[in-house]
Formats: structure tokens, sequence, C-alpha cells
């Protein structure tokens, strides 16, 4: 079954290089299946396709670099062409969750500074309502406890039905890219994606949250029978 779904995470990575032309400027996802579509790029550069790309997290960098992709950062330049990258749930509106991974703010920056923002998965992805997968909310590590409480309340407000974990890595907190913390928050439903956002981002400890709302423009779902596309 696992290489079932690895084999439709290729297909949906690969629908997704009909979005790349050569010169473009392209953000880079992170996870299994942003690592697929990097991998496809990687192919076509070493035949002499050009771009100039920005990873979503040191390990979609490193894989970069192995396939001589040319890289660049934000400060370099400050728009994108386009953005591919993974998502842990994705409804029918576009609206993600996204930080499995914990690469949430760097994903979340790079989107918005790209024009496009298409999102790649096998359809076990899509769902009805956002929700089941926890929300991954990145806090600062500085008055965790404090952020923690705040984050609960907000949780509370919104009619989530599960709690909040600090997410483990090797018996430590799993620390992100950017020296950050990982609050995983399990809703359960989110019925209003925009209300949780903004209370969230009103919690002076959080830093971000992987709810990606009004960003992504299209997505290639994968499933047995074939590549669906949103937008
Ligand atoms: C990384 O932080 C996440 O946002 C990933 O994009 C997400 O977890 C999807 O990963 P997979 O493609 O491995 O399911």
């Amino acid at each position: 079954e696992i290489i079932l779904s690895d084999e439709l995470k290729k297909q949906a990575a690969l629908a997704a290089m009909s979005e790349v032309k050569s010169g473009m400027r392209i953000g880079l996802g992170t996870g299994s299946t942003a690592k697929h579509f990097v991998d496809y790029l990687g192919a076509e550069v070493a035949k002499g396709f050009e771009c100039l790309c920005v990873p979503t997290s040191i390990a979609t960098m490193q894989q970069a670099q192995a396939l001589n992709i040319p890289l660049t950062t934000l400060d370099e330049i400050d728009r994108l062409d386009v953005t591919v990258d993974g998502a842990d749930e994705i409804d029918e509106q576009m609206q993600l969750i996204k930080g499995g991974g914990g690469a949430l703010l760097r994903e979340k920056i790079v989107a918005a500074a790209s024009d496009k923002m298409v999102v790649i998965a096998d359809t076990s992805k899509l769902v009805e309502t956002l929700g089941k997968f926890a929300l991954p909310i990145e806090v600062n590590k500085f008055g965790l406890g404090a952020t923690q409480n705040a984050v609960s309340d907000v949780m509370q407000q919104t009619g989530a039905e599960g709690g909040l974990v600090l997410r483990q890595s090797d018996g430590k907190p799993f620390e992100t890219d950017g020296g950050h913390f990982i609050l995983d928050a399990s809703f359960g439903r989110i019925s209003n994606a925009q209300t949780v956002s903004e209370k969230l981002l009103n919690v002076p400890g959080v830093v971000q949250h992987g709810l990606f709302l009004g960003l992504c423009a299209k997505a290639y779902l994968a499933d047995a029978t074939g590549v669906k596309q949103l937008g």
C-alpha cells in the first residue's frame, strides 16, 4: 500500500511539471510528494532546463543541491512564478492544512511570495472539512506554557474536539528549521478556517500556523484512476 501511495504521489508530481517553463523562478515544497517533484525538476535541469529556485526547508535545499538545481533566496529575488508543494489536507475550496513535516513557516512565506501555488497530493488528502489532521502551529520557544494556554483557549472558542500536544522527535521537542517548536492541535473539524486563523495569529507566541487560506490556486490529486485537477 505504501508503494501504491508513493506511485500516486509521483503521478501528481509529474502532472505538476506542466506548470513550469524554462526560465521560471520556482518555489520548492517539502515532504514526500514534493520530493518527487524536485527529482523530476532535477532531471530536466540535467537536460538544460533553466530555473532559479527557493527551497522551503533545509531538507529540500540539500536534495536540490545534490541535483544541481540552481538555488536562490527571497533576499535576492522577491517574487516567484510558481511554488509546487504537498499538503496534509486539502478541501474543494483549496484551503489547506500543511506542516506535517514541520516546514509550514517557510512553506507559507514562499507560497505567499509566488504568483501561483500548486498543490500535489494523492486523493487521500482531499477532505470535505479540514481538521481531522491535527493543525500544526509553530510557536516561539519563549513563553511556551503561556502560548499553549492561549492556543487551548482559541481551540475551545472555535469548537475543537481534541487536545493540543507539543510535537516530539527522538524524545525531545521537535525543532523547526527556524528554531521554533510545533504544537499539534486536534480540531476534529474546522468549520470556520478564517476565524481559527485570525485567532491563532492573535496569540503573541504563535509564529505561524498550517492553515493555508487563499494561497493555493491549483491542485493535482492522483488516485488509481488518474490525476484530477482542482482550480
Ligand atoms: C511539510 O511541512 C508539509 O507541509 C508537507 O507539505 C506535508 O506534510 C505533505 O507531505 P507529504 O507529501 O509527505 O504527505
